[in-house]
């Protein structure tokens, strides 16, 4: 993608160091964040510098390939087993971390050099994915449509391109009429801070809604399909992402619009049977009881914005059925969310 004129990739690796646009600043400031090392990388991802499902894997294949490269002590593969949990360790939820470390593990098993290449792989991947995603998803908008988005999955959340905002970015360079409406997406704000961001710098016509405005916009006929990215999809369909899908879910079952879910197969879960099984990250409270940004001088400012003394309840993520979902688009195409359609898509 494009920032300023310049060809970006949301992560990528040069040498033993890995980089990566530094989302937390975002949209205020733009800067690159260098890792030198595996651990970096974790620290990077767990307080998400980097994040979205595709991009914390292509980060996470990466650190995998900097313990193979950087490690050469006595008991060297004790010591790559031991990053390869500190990376598994940095969030839980999405599928693509654990898909791309396990990857990388395995190659680098065989030669270090192996490692590094299959982490460039796993990254490649991650963009070729997203485009297809784009192409079939793009299907679905007539000449004038109206999406409701949840969170960011757009070329932020992976490695370029993104899953939920790819098909709209291609639609909108066909010459369609797309317009976006963007759920805030508190409390970290990704739609309001990433989503907005991105659909700004690519001209596409959007406005942010708070979260609880989507209920009013379905009842007055507004939304015509909401497409949301995923971080875990089980093998009966039922999808973890950003906590307050399911919310968005049930209530286009309730008006009758069409909900779709915009993932790679690297994001399905085979050995989860039911969302069920699919660990929620839990993050800090200060997420809920604090807000930053920037005043009037540019300054970044935290302040608080809940009732001093309370404590907060923060997941993540929530689960949403796979009854509530009309379609998942992948980058093989459109499928049911079903056990069956599930099944024969991942032996493709
Ligand atoms: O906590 P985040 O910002 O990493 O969560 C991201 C989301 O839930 C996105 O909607 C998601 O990753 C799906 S698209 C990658």
């Amino acid at each position: 993608m494009k920032v300023e004129g310049k060809t970006y990739k949301t992560v990528w690796m040069e040498g033993t160091s890995v980089f990566m646009i530094q989302q937390n600043l975002l949209p205020f400031q733009f800067k690159i964040h260098e890792c030198k090392t595996y651990w970096d990388t974790c620290i990077a991802i767990t307080d998400m510098v980097v994040r979205g499902a595709g991009a914390i894997g292509a980060a996470a294949g990466f650190a995998m390939a900097q313990a193979f490269l950087t490690i050469n002590t006595k008991e060297r593969l004790k010591m790559i087993r031991e990053a390869r949990s500190d990376i598994e360790n940095t969030r839980p939820t999405a599928r693509n971390l654990f898909y791309a470390v396990d990857r990388v593990y395995r190659a680098g098993l065989e030669h270090t050099e192996k490692a590094v290449e299959e982490a460039f792989a796993v990254a490649r991947e991650d963009e070729e994915n997203s485009k297809a995603i784009g192409v079939f998803g793009s299907t679905l908008f007539g000449e004038k449509t109206n999406i409701l988005t949840h969170c960011n999955a757009g070329w932020l959340a992976f490695v370029d391109y993104g899953t939920a905002l790819a098909p709209v970015y291609l639609a909108h360079e066909q010459g369609k009429k797309v317009f976006v409406y963007v759920d805030e997406t508190r409390p970290r704000a990704q739609g309001g801070r990433l989503t907005a961001w991105e659909l700004k710098n690519a001209d596409v016509p959007h406005v942010i809604i708070p979260d609880n405005a989507a209920a009013t916009l379905m009842a007055q006929g507004k939304i015509d399909v909401v497409i949301t990215g995923a971080d875990r999809i089980a093998s009966n369909g039922d999808t973890a992402n950003k906590i307050g899908t399911l919310d968005r879910a049930i209530l286009a079952k309730e008006f009758g619009v069409p909900f779709y879910i915009a993932a790679p197969t690297s994001t399905f879960d085979m050995e989860c049977n039911t969302g069920k099984e699919i660990p929620i990250e839990k993050r800090s409270q200060d997420e809920v009881l604090f807000q930053t940004g920037v005043d009037d001088n540019g300054n970044r400012v935290k302040i608080r914005v809940c009732s001093p003394g309370s404590g907060a309840f923060n997941p993540a993520f929530d689960v949403t059925p796979a009854q509530y979902i009309t379609g998942i688009i992948t980058e093989k195409g459109i499928v049911k969310a079903d056990k069956l359609s599930i099944q024969k898509l991942m032996e493709s």
